[in-house]
């Protein structure tokens, strides 16, 4: 009679800590139950203290019973910590989701966000100028042979004037990293073909330079070709005071000094007044108040020769912008080194640009 009454016990435990059981969903209730149940003063450890008063066949019958519910209890409450746990780690997942695979469509006010690298902002501006003056925007590539780079271009294999544009040679000594944009000169003319014609091309140009806050191995131009009938350097003075309006929104400071490249004649540098310290010289514009933006000159005959265009009949002007000076100039940067340095704080400065 006492046996049976101690297995109704035992089972009536076994209920009321299943039904517990299943409202229980933290960790903190979950260790409340467990004690409850199975710790030192639990429920379970009073009913076998009360085997004490039993005949020794009743105590193994109850004794092995109550073990064998011990350990279910035990393996229940460690099932359900488990469920606890993973809901836990799920919720958090759902909490921290970022969803790499899509762009967003539209600019959220984060303090992650970051925006275009400065150069490609003036880039795009100068092609809005230029596409605006009717002129076409056209792509090279990186690596050149020597005679676009080159030879074509009127620097002949023993000119001294490739000393000048030292830079990254492959195995072959036929190809190169280009040193400037000019190479366009001669792959636009081969494609254009029938003047006139007009376009620049922007990109990323290389040269084995030592750095320093106004030089870097590699760095940015635009180049720009205008070829047609009796053009002459009125219209390119014309045409690069409009353009250097346009691009500083407000006069500027120029002047025009004879230059020397091989690839036109009469050359040019135009230089514009620093507009970091007025002119007063900081070490942007090497303390002398004027930075070299544009070099340029009329394209000289060889050059439009090896273009594939007849220099009795056309003539033109190229220009060279360098924009890596033109974004220092426009955002105030004394360092061209930091245009490159990949800083995220850096960037940030023109997200709202
Ligand atoms: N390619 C020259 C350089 O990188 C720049 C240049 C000078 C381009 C005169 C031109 C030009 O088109 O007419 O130094």
């Amino acid at each position: 009679m006492r046996e049976k009454n101690m297995i109704e016990k035992l089972k009536e435990l076994e209920a009321s800590f299943t039904a517990l059981l299943e409202e229980t969903d933290t960790e903190a209730k979950l260790a409340d139950l467990k004690a409850r149940f199975l710790g030192k003063k639990g429920e379970l450890s009073g009913i076998l203290k009360s085997l004490g008063q039993a005949s020794p066949e009743e105590r193994k019958t109850l004794g092995q019973a109550a073990n064998e519910l011990k350990g279910r209890l035990s393996a229940s409450i460690e099932e359900a910590r488990a469920g606890i746990e993973r809901k836990v780690i799920d919720a958090k997942l759902a909490a921290d989701w970022t969803d790499i695979t899509l762009l967003g469509s539209r600019r959220t006010k984060s303090v992650r966000e970051s925006g275009l690298h400065p150069v490609s902002i003036v880039q795009r501006e100068l092609e809005d100028i230029f596409l605006s003056m009717g002129f076409d925007i056209l792509d090279g590539p990186h690596i050149e042979d020597d005679f676009h780079n080159f030879t074509a271009l009127n620097i002949p294999d023993t000119h001294p004037a490739r000393d000048m544009q030292d830079t990254f040679w492959f195995k072959d000594m036929k190809h190169l990293l280009r040193t400037h944009t000019s190479t366009i000169q001669i792959r636009g003319m081969e494609e254009k073909k029938h003047p006139p014609f007009k376009f620049v091309a922007p990109g990323k140009v290389f040269r084995c330079e030592a750095t320093d806050a106004s030089h870097e191995a590699v760095f940015h131009q635009m180049e720009g070709m205008l070829i047609g009938k009796d053009i002459t350097v009125a219209n390119l003075i014309y045409f690069e005071k409009t353009l250097l309006s346009e691009i500083f929104k407000r006069d500027v400071e120029i002047r025009l000094r004879p230059g020397f490249f091989p690839f036109v004649e009469p050359g040019f540098e135009l230089d514009i007044q620093c507009l970091i310290c007025g002119g007063k010289g900081c070490k942007v514009c090497k303390n002398t108040g004027w930075v070299e933006l544009l070099p340029c000159g009329m394209t000289h005959p060889n050059v439009l020769r090896h273009g594939g265009i007849d220099p009795e009949e056309y003539n033109g002007f190229a220009f060279g912008l360098g924009l890596d000076r033109l974004v220092m100039m426009r955002y105030g940067i004394n360092d061209i080194r930091l245009l490159h340095s990949g800083s995220i704080d850096f960037s940030r400065q023109f997200a709202a640009c």
